[in-house]
């Protein structure tokens, strides 16, 4: 089984191609847009858009070439469905669906974040049931991943994503985009003890999240230490260390009440995996490490290039679904929004995405 997986939700222009037993990826490519978004500080929809259909022939074609395979070597090609940026999705399903339909091959349509949530299992034997905590740009989530398809959610964000946190920190800082890359450099040479900010959630029983009150608290924290002049680069080190710290405490507070209801309801359960941009962060990986260590559990993180977006994920996601017959028609429409688990309890808050 040889499927290549096509990512386009978001700023990543991305190809895979994935194949079973072994699960070994077998060539990627990804064409990052942050140099096209950079001047405006954050994705500007049209021009990602744009930017997916100038450059995703390019990345199949490495993707492939790297494989050392043709399009008849492929057995299905899948592509994120949604959520995500809804002009990039559809550039990348029409741009899949061309080619199944050229090739007479099935076609798949992967939920971006199921792309995350199953991407640990292209690089490690991780059984289901696992708790999954995703962290990424768009989504802040703790799900109970129970097989393929098959999600609960435990929490999620009822403002912005810990991403999001990371991104408009930065902006705050005067630090570039993508805020988190930014922020895990220039907190290294911070001390995070220098500003107190709030633990969003921290204490409050079940596993929802909140960042925006942090922001808040950021911005006037820097207007604070700037007052009439420019922030000094120790000042600005020691707010994104003090930022990255309440970031990893609040995710890390919500994970431990996330665990107990996990141990309760899956006594078999055994791992607690992190996925997604942010689980890209060092600090975080170590902290859950140990909490996961103190809890009994094994901790299993992708390597750091597996949790930003890629086609990798979508290509083994898609491969998952494949060898269970879960394919789909050629008249899938593109979904800007796409739950994971539709049954979850909706959250109420000032910022809830649906
Ligand atoms: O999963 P992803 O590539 O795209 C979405 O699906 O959203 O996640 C992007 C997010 C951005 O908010 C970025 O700032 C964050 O992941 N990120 C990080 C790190 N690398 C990427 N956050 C903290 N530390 C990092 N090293
Ligand atoms: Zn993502």
């Amino acid at each position: 089984m040889m499927v290549l997986g096509i990512e386009t939700s978001c700023d990543e222009t991305a190809a895979a191609v994935v194949s079973a037993k072994p699960p070994v990826l077998r060539g990627h490519a990804v064409f990052s847009q942050t140099a096209e978004h950079r001047p405006f500080g954050g994705i500007v929809p049209e021009v990602a858009a744009r930017a997916h259909l100038d450059h995703l022939d390019g990345m199949i074609e490495q993707a492939l070439a790297e494989a050392r395979i043709g399009f008849d070597a492929l057995s299905a090609v899948a592509a994120t469905g949604g959520p995500g940026l809804i002009g990039g999705v559809i550039v990348g399903v029409m741009e899949a669906k061309a080619i199944a339909l050229a090739r007479g091959i099935p076609f798949v349509a992967v939920n971006h974040l199921e792309g995350h949530a199953l991407s640990v299992r292209l690089v490690a034997p991780v059984e289901f049931p696992y708790l999954l905590l995703l962290v990424s740009g768009g989504h802040c989530q703790l799900l109970i991943v129970e097989g393929v398809g098959r999600y609960r959610r435990l929490g999620t964000t009822i403002d912005d994503a810990a991403g999001e946190a990371f991104d408009k920190g930065a902006k705050l800082l005067g630090l570039p985009y993508p805020g988190g890359p930014a922020i895990e450099r220039a907190a290294k040479e911070g001390d995070a003890r220098r500003f107190p900010l709030p633990r969003p959630m921290a204490g409050r029983p079940g596993c929802d999240f909140s960042f925006s009150g942090l922001k808040t608290a950021l911005r006037l924290a820097v207007a604070r230490e700037r007052g009439a002049g420019a922030l000094q680069p120790q000042d600005a080190a020691d707010l994104a260390a003090s930022l990255q710290e309440a970031i990893i405490a609040s995710l890390l507070d919500r994970a431990r009440n996330a665990i107990a209801i996990f141990k309760a309801r899956c006594p078999m359960g055994e791992t607690l995996v992190v996925a997604g941009g942010v689980a890209a962060n060092a600090a975080l990986r170590r902290r859950l490490e140990t909490l996961a260590g103190e809890s009994g559990l094994a901790f299993v993180a992708p390597p750091p290039w597996l949790c930003t977006d890629n086609g990798a994920m979508i290509g083994w996601a898609g491969l998952e679904r494949l060898r269970l017959g879960m394919t789909d028609a050629l008249d899938f429409p593109p979904r800007p929004r796409w739950p994971l688990d539709p049954g979850a309890v909706p959250v109420r808050g000032a910022g809830v995405k649906a």
